[in-house]
């Protein structure tokens, strides 16, 4: 049985006020949730405030990405190590916008996001590889685009990720790693993924996961949805039996809405 986990991406989102606040609500709602992992993943900014915030309960802290290298002359970037003294436990590695692949911008300007973003999955393997090694759980994205999926890659696209994200590491390595589907064209769009979809994908990256771990590991790896979770359609996405929880971008950044996900995904789970 796999514990669900709701992690909240908050994105390009709250000044250090907006985050303390968005915070202590969550840890007064859900801060004692035993049934369902409950992860934050607030702007590097507001890390520390959010730690400070979510102390003493079982919510844990995450980044939005990491840079892999220890330390140095790596204007802007953020190290493992530095994410840690903030109180992280588990980075997120490749969302599709880091990837500079857009759901919901869809302007000229993407071929420019992608350049300025750019995470390849050569950068996500590094990134992970690094992570691991500062004692930093990834959540690692994947998912296609609209024209992908319409032009029936979606599988090719995904086991591609998943392959690319863990080659060279060890099956104990692959272990703890929490991995997220993403369809690109579901995130920021109100568009969801009809839960049966999201669930054959999913199984498709346990099995993907399985022919690198063996199935009894594979078996343990949380595995997320994440595109427009909503407290209206949240029950379906949790009651397919691949998906272990949802990284949720703009439902987590009401409290309400967050914790009822995290109340529906706990329930579900049990
Ligand atoms: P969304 O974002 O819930 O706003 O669609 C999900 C994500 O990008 O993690």
């Amino acid at each position: 049985m796999r514990t669900p986990i709701m992690a909240g991406n908050w994105k390009m989102n709250c000044d250090n006020e907006q985050a303390r606040e968005l915070a202590a609500a969550i840890a007064q709602n859900a801060g004692d949730m035993q049934d369902c992992g409950v992860i934050l993943c607030p702007p590097a900014t507001a890390l520390t405030m959010v730690q400070a915030a979510i102390e003493g309960t079982n919510i844990g802290l995450a980044a939005q990405n990491m840079f892999w290298e220890e330390k140095g002359a790596y204007t802007g970037e953020l190290s493992g190590p530095m994410l840690r003294s903030c109180g992280c436990k588990y980075v997120i590695i490749g969302h599709s916008e880091r990837r500079g692949r857009f759901g919901s911008v869809a302007d000229d300007f993407t071929a420019e996001l992608q350049k300025i973003f750019g995470d390849s999955d050569a950068s996500v393997n590094r990134k992970i590889k690094a992570a691991l090694s500062y004692g930093l759980t990834p959540i690692v994205c994947g998912g296609e685009l609209l024209a992908e999926r319409r032009a029936g890659q979606t599988d090719s696209v995904v086991k591609g990720q998943v392959q690319a994200a863990i080659a060279g590491l060890s099956a104990e390595q692959i272990s703890p790693i929490i991995c997220a589907y993403e369809p690109v064209w579901a995130i920021g769009t109100g568009e969801v993924c009809d839960a049966g979809e999201a669930n054959r994908v999913i199984g498709l990256i346990r099995e993907t996961l399985a022919e690198a771990v063996g199935s009894a590991i594979a078996e343990q790896i949380r595995i997320l949805y994440g595109g427009s979770v909503k407290p209206d359609n949240v029950r379906g996405l949790m009651e397919a039996p691949e998906i272990d929880g949802g990284l949720v971008g703009g439902a987590s950044l009401k409290a309400d809405a967050f914790c009822e996900l995290i109340a529906v995904a706990a329930q579900v789970g049990e």
